[in-house]
Formats: structure tokens, C-alpha cells, sequence
């Protein structure tokens, strides 16, 4: 049996012990950092997506595809940060920023190549979805936010290496989630991982806290609650349907306490379970594409 931690590394020491730390192409990390300012024009977005022509291909395509259910095609960049506005094209900037590393298999949560993506994919739909339902003004950011929430995995794999069957034996033997494990035999949990990640990505608040507490959402502030709860649900919905399932399987706790700040009832999740099904298979291929692009 592993013994736990007995001095808690630091994160950086985690990311430092890390190959490969995730990071947004620099072209996303601009327009981020461009449009939490106003007075950045259009003309200025397109040309600095375009530095970056990989980048500015999936953008393109997913503002043309179904995710905004929009009504006209844009064809340029500039008609693009136009018609959709910045705050969307900052949210589609951080996506395609973000689906060459979520592609990529995860070997400490014994995660198959696109096993990652095909689970943040779910999550992101679910956390969409759900907003929808419980007629947020959010259901976009909530996309997002669920696409990112277990980008920390990608850096605990590193530390959790070849121990994923004796952290899951742990985690059944003490009766402790997976999580827990984490924090256990790591220091850290993804969630806290991520939270790392994505604040040096200089993302939005809410993102960053649906991100840190997707696992444990009466921990999030206030102001941060909804947007946390959606991502929470989605997270259930995406482990009961079993998309992209690893290692830590459904070793994660459930607050029903997220449902109900949410206002939605236990039977409308069942019901919404094949919608939520078809959802996710529509957005997942479009997804998928793009990843290899
Ligand atoms: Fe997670």
C-alpha cells in the first residue's frame, strides 16, 4: 500500500516534475488577454488568430458549426468576432486552444488517445445542456468550462505514473473518492491542478472555479455557484452515460445540493439523459475532426 504524503509538494514542484506542461498557443493566450479589453477592434482579433493559421482554422470551424446554432455562415475571422461578439470568440479561441492536449492520451488514468477528449467533450455539452435547462445566462462559458475541467489530469498523470490500481485499491479499501486518493497520495487533486493551469492561462474567473471545484461544488463562492453546479452535473451525466471513463472511473462523490440550487429535479436529469446522449454524439465528431486538424 502507498503511504501518503508526509510534506506536501508544492504545485510548481508538480509541474515542474511535469515533460509537458500544457499551455495555450500563444495566438489564444493574446486574444484572451485582448478581449477582457473592450476597446480591441475586430480587425485587431482577426489578425492576431491569423498569426496562428492552425488555430484560426478550428475557430472558423467550430463558430460555423451547430455549437451556436447559428443562422448564417461566417467566413472570415473579422465576420467572425462581428457577428458573434468577443466574448465568443474568446471562448472559441480557448477551445481550439485547448483540443491538441485533450486529445492526447493520459497514462497515469489509463486514458486511450481521445479517451480525454470524448470525456471533457461530454462534459462541456452536459455543463451546456444543463445551464440551458436551468435558463442560465451561461451556457456557453459553461461549455467551456466543462471541456477544461479535467485538464489537470494531463500533469497528475505524471505523479500518479504506474500507481493507478493501488490508489484505486486505496480509495476502495478506505472509502475515500478518488480525489481524496489524490490529495492522499499526492498532495494535490486534478481540480487543483487545473485551477493552476488554467489561472496561468490567464482564463475568466468562472471558468478557473468550475475547473478547481468541479468535485466539490458547495466549496465554490457565491458568485461562482452555477456555473460550478452545471459542470458538477455534467460530470455525474458523463459518468453514468460512461463517456471516456479511466482508470478513477466513477470513484467521485455527488453533491445533490447542485441540482437543487439549480432548480432542476432529479427526474428531469433522467429524462434528459438521451438528449444529453445525442448531444454529445453531434458535438463529439465535429470535436474530434478538429482535434486533428
Ligand atoms: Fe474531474
Amino acid at each position: 500500500m502507498h503511504n501518503p504524503v508526509t510534506t506536501a509538494p508544492s504545485i510548481e514542484s508538480i509541474l515542474a516534475r511535469c515533460p509537458e506542461i500544457p499551455s495555450l498557443p500563444v495566438a489564444a493566450t493574446r486574444v484572451v488577454e485582448l478581449t477582457l479589453n473592450s476597446d480591441v477592434g475586430a480587425n485587431e482579433i482577426a489578425q492576431v488568430l491569423g498569426q496562428d493559421p492552425a488555430l484560426a482554422a478550428r475557430v472558423l470551424r467550430l463558430a460555423n458549426s451547430a455549437f451556436y446554432g447559428m443562422n448564417r455562415q461566417v467566413a472570415t475571422l473579422k465576420d467572425a468576432v462581428v457577428v458573434l461578439g468577443l466574448k465568443t470568440v474568446r471562448e472559441l479561441a480557448i477551445v481550439a486552444g485547448a483540443l491538441p492536449w485533450l486529445k492526447k492520451p493520459v497514462k497515469g488514468y489509463a486514458l486511450e488517445p481521445g479517451a480525454l477528449l470524448a470525456h471533457s467533450t461530454s462534459l462541456a455539452v452536459g455543463a451546456q445542456n444543463i445551464a440551458r435547462m436551468a435558463r442560465l445566462k451561461i451556457a456557453d462559458q459553461a461549455y467551456v468550462a466543462g471541456l477544461m475541467a479535467d485538464i489537470g489530469k494531463l500533469v497528475m498523470s505524471q505523479s500518479i505514473d504506474d500507481r493507478l490500481a493501488e490508489m484505486v485499491t486505496l480509495g476502495l479499501e478506505a472509502g475515500m473518492t478518488f480525489d481524496e486518493v489524490e490529495r492522499r497520495v499526492v498532495g494535490f487533486d486534478h481540480s487543483q491542478i487545473g485551477e493552476s493551469l488554467t489561472h496561468s492561462w490567464s482564463l475568466p474567473d468562472p471558468i478557473v472555479a468550475a475547473v478547481r471545484f468541479h468535485h466539490a461544488p458547495q466549496e465554490a463562492t457565491e458568485e461562482h455557484q452555477s456555473i460550478v453546479d452545471c459542470v458538477h452535473v455534467a460530470d455525474y451525466l458523463a459518468m453514468v452515460c460512461g463517456f471516456g471513463l479511466g482508470g478513477d472511473g466513477l470513484s467521485y462523490a455527488f453533491d445533490e445540493g447542485a441540482l437543487m440550487r439549480l432548480g432542476i429535479s432529479a427526474d428531469t436529469i433522467d429524462s434528459a439523459v438521451d438528449e444529453f446522449v445525442i448531444a454529445f454524439e453531434a458535438q463529439e465528431s465535429i470535436i474530434k475532426e478538429l482535434s486533428q486538424a
